[in-house]
């Protein structure tokens, strides 16, 4: 079969005026919450992160009930577990041996090429949330036994076959949005792009300084032209 292919998804952050879309970032959080932190942990994520500007954008009251209803945290001194409060990070999980998913969406490209060159990357960005949602898509329903694990084939991911059970069938949570379908293709976009914020919280705040850096570049560069024509005017 294929491995390593990779859909180009259309994401709201994409270019440079892209944004995060906050609905999706909450959607994506509850795929996360209620399908991949069963076997996925996210330790470098903190509760408080939620309820930034530019992320899910939850209240402080909200943020609050989503840590104590959700996650459990090991408490040293109280040497106990207890439940998570906003100045907790998510916990990090090391059941089964599934990658932290804080940084994935950096940590993963999904454009190569042509010839090693990376000219798709250039294009199409690195490809990080799109690899995530092309491997959530494309399992084929093939497996195989190899050492008594079962491995899933798997169009997108690297080696061809995965050893992550397919975590999404479809409807497998309940969006607060009616109007929108709970289709696998959807959840995969929605944690995909929720991850993408995990990894880079402050993307809109870069894209706007770099655009105000352009700007003021370019009204710098047109004062210092009229000032050299003026200063070497009585010479010329
Ligand atoms: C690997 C995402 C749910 C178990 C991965 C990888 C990603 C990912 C991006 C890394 C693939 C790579 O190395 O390139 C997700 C997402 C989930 C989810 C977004 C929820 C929608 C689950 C669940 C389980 C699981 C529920 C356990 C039942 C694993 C394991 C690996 C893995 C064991 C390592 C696979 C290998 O290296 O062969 N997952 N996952 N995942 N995931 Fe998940």
């Amino acid at each position: 079969g294929t491995s390593g292919e990779v859909i180009d998804y259309d994401f709201s952050f994409e270019g440079p005026f892209g944004t995060y879309d906050q609905n999706q970032l909450q959607r994506g959080l509850q795929v996360y919450t209620q399908v991949c932190s069963a076997c996925h942990g996210m330790q470098y994520v903190s509760f408080r992160s939620l309820g930034w500007e530019d992320g899910p954008g939850f209240s402080e009251d909200e943020v609050r009930a989503y840590a104590e209803q959700n996650f459990e945290v090991y408490d040293e001194e109280e040497d106990d577990f207890r439940p998570a409060t906003p100045v907790d990070n998510f916990p990090a999980n090391d059941a089964v041996g599934a990658p932290d998913l804080s940084l994935m969406a950096k940590a993963r490209a999904g454009f190569h090429g042509p010839y090693g060159l990376g000219i798709n990357q250039f294009f199409k960005g690195m490809g990080g949330p799109e690899y995530i949602a092309s491997l959530l898509t494309g399992y084929t329903g093939e497996t195989m036994e190899q050492a008594g694990t079962v491995l899933y084939e798997n169009t997108a991911y690297p080696g061809g076959y995965i050893n992550m059970a397919p975590p999404l069938y479809g409807d497998d949570v309940a969006y607060a949005n009616p109007d929108i379908e709970v289709t696998v293709e959807q959840q995969a976009k929605d944690v995909a792009a929720f991850l993408m914020w995990t990894a880079e919280p402050k993307l809109m705040a870069r894209k706007q300084a770099g655009f105000v850096g352009v700007v003021f570049l370019t009204i710098l560069s047109v004062l210092l032209y009229l000032t050299n024509k003026r200063i070497w005017k009585p010479i010329k």
